[in-house]
């Protein structure tokens, strides 16, 4: 870690002795020491710049955090109002339709296939709803830890995308890990396997999980048509690697 304050100290402490020497023998200074004093001066002044800009690149850290934060709060609100409303409401109406379709009701035989048809429709909504709020706020990990949550992700995003997905996490069941940083590997797997569906052209995904005190190394491996993440670096309106990245510096 750099410590700014120690390192503007030296500086001034060096440039301070360099000028006393003048002062005390202004005609036999070599002009060579005019050079280190401007030169100091030059580094005392790019130290500075640094100074700065390393405090700014704290605040975007920050506000990077807080912009993780409010947008988990936000999806978990979203979540909620999905589940609690609107998978109610839903669930509600197929059981309307199937007590509709079981009760002697004397109902044609179009008019019954339709509510059928009614009743198949509001069930694939329901569980893709139910589905949506899952990927909102994925309640898996508050009931069963990251590595088995990350587990029940890549097993359902196989299904759903005809993948071959290989999971593997060592040594991390026993390790109590802090909510936040679950979430935030759970959500770089999420954004990378959402990637593979969209860009990758690949039919096997490797993920690898491991603890290396005091940090954790993810591993996503795709057999894909692979791309350069130096060419896409600067593509400011692309969400995905951006997010993975300012997730992972938290981290
Ligand atoms: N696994 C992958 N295989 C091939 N290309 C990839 C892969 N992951 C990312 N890319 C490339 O990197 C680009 C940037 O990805 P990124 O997730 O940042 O944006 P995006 O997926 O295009 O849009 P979004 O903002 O919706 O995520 C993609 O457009 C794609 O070209
Ligand atoms: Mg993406």
């Amino acid at each position: 870690m750099l410590d700014f304050q120690d390192t503007a100290s030296k500086f001034d402490r060096l440039r301070r002795q360099a000028e006393d020497l003048i002062q005390l023998r202004p005609n036999t200074v070599p002009e060579k020491l005019c050079d280190i004093v401007e030169l100091i001066h030059e580094l005392r002044t790019h130290q500075a710049e640094l100074e700065i800009q390393n405090k700014e690149l704290k605040q975007i850290r920050l506000l990077n955090r807080q912009l993780l934060m409010a947008q988990e709060q936000e999806r978990q609100t979203i979540s909620c109002k999905l589940l609690d409303n609107i998978a109610q409401n839903l669930a509600t109406l197929k059981i309307n339709c199937e007590t509709i379709l079981n009760s002697p009701s004397g109902l044609e035989t179009d008019q019954q296939e339709e509510l059928l048809h009614m009743s198949q429709v509001l069930q694939e909504t329901l569980r893709a709803v139910r589905s949506m709020g899952q990927d909102l706020r994925p309640t898996n990990l508050d009931h069963f830890g990251l590595v088995r949550a990350v587990d029940a992700q890549c097993r359902h995003h196989a299904q759903q995308c005809g993948l071959t997905i290989e999971f593997s996490a060592v040594g991390l069941e026993e390790l109590p890990l802090e909510r936040s940083l679950s979430i935030n590997i759970y959500r770089i797997v999420q954004e990378a396997l959402n990637n593979i569906k969209q860009h990758a052209k690949a039919d096997h995904v490797f993920i690898h999980l491991v603890p290396a005190f005091p940090n954790l190394i993810l591993r996503i491996k795709d057999n894909g048509q692979g791309f350069d993440p130096c060419h896409v670096e600067h593509q400011e309106e692309k969400m995905g690697l951006n997010s993975m990245k300012a997730r992972a510096e938290l981290l």
